[in-house]
């Protein structure tokens, strides 16, 4: 089954949109990010401010295991995405220096995952930790300058990836998934992790911490495998743009999720340059909202 974006698509009247704006724009960003890391409630009540935007973003994330909110800016330090992934979950994520926010900004110059133009994989997040986190927040700062052709997402549960591969009878993708005991390593971690991918509810996986653990290894990545896997999940997943302050939540335990080609416009070469650019963050916890 392909969720169509549009369904899980939940569009914030501009009266809505100032009010939650206003509120999220008056706190302070790092009382706000040290709150937030800290799992403590986010200063003031969000569910009054937020109305009915909150009970339609978690029922669109109870029925699918994403949303995407539109009509919302983005404020800086990524006020707006934290207080919008606080609908779902608590316990925030922190990477160095006790951040909870990250700018990914696409390069031509930089060849990295996170930053490269290159048409990217399905995968979950921080695949390789011993807990990865429940979700996963994305809110677009600056659209990819070919779009909608370019920087496309998509998203992909699980349940519905390996009921495709089930129907299409690709009994190998299905065993790897679910079945064989599966090393995943990336370039920082200093062991492999090895487990099944699908396991107690959660989904790790990425082709490159796949490949990263086989070269550890010794043995040849599965790469017809990891082929089948990428081209079923394209088919059961549908691609939608994020615009200027579209924010996409999503279960990084339930789903995949993917990123298409991007473009880069050059003003003047070569550092001068238009490319998409967006706030991450994860939370590890989540509400139960089903
Ligand atoms: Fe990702």
């Amino acid at each position: 089954m392909s969720i169509d974006p549009d369904s899980v698509t939940v569009s914030i009247s501009p009266e809505a949109a100032e009010r939650i704006a206003a509120h999220a724009a008056a706190m302070d960003a790092e009382a706000m990010e040290a709150a937030a890391a800290g799992g403590r409630p986010l200063p003031a009540d969000a569910d009054r401010v937020w109305g009915e935007v909150a009970p339609a973003v978690r029922a669109a994330f109870a029925a699918a295991d994403f949303a995407i909110l539109r009509g919302l800016p983005a404020l800086e330090g990524g006020r707006m995405l934290i207080a919008a992934a606080a609908l779902l979950g608590r316990r925030f994520h922190t990477y160095g220096g006790g951040k909870v926010v990250k700018i990914f900004a696409m390069s031509p110059w930089r060849n990295d995952l996170a930053h490269t133009a290159a048409d990217g994989f399905f995968h979950t997040d921080l695949n390789a930790s011993p807990q990865p986190p429940a979700l996963t927040g994305i809110q677009c700062i600056v659209p990819d300058p070919g779009a909608p052709q370019y920087g496309v997402n998509r998203v992909v549960r699980t349940a519905d990836l390996l009921a495709a591969l089930e129907e299409s009878g690709q009994t190998n993708a299905l065993h790897f998934l679910c079945e064989e005991t599966v090393g995943l390593a990336n370039d920082r971690s200093t062991k492999v992790w090895h487990g099944r991918i699908v396991s107690d509810g959660i989904t790790r996986y990425h082709p490159e911490t796949v490949r990263a653990a086989c070269r550890r290894d010794g043995v040849d990545a599965p790469e017809e495998i990891l082929e089948t896997i990428q081209a079923e999940a394209l088919r059961v997943s549908r691609p939608f743009q994020l615009g200027t302050g579209d924010m996409l939540l999503l279960s990084n335990h339930r789903t995949l999720h993917y990123r298409g080609e991007c473009s880069i416009a050059f003003q003047r070469f070569p550092m001068d340059f238009v490319a998409r650019r967006i706030y991450v963050l994860h939370v590890s916890d989540e509400h139960q909202t089903h």
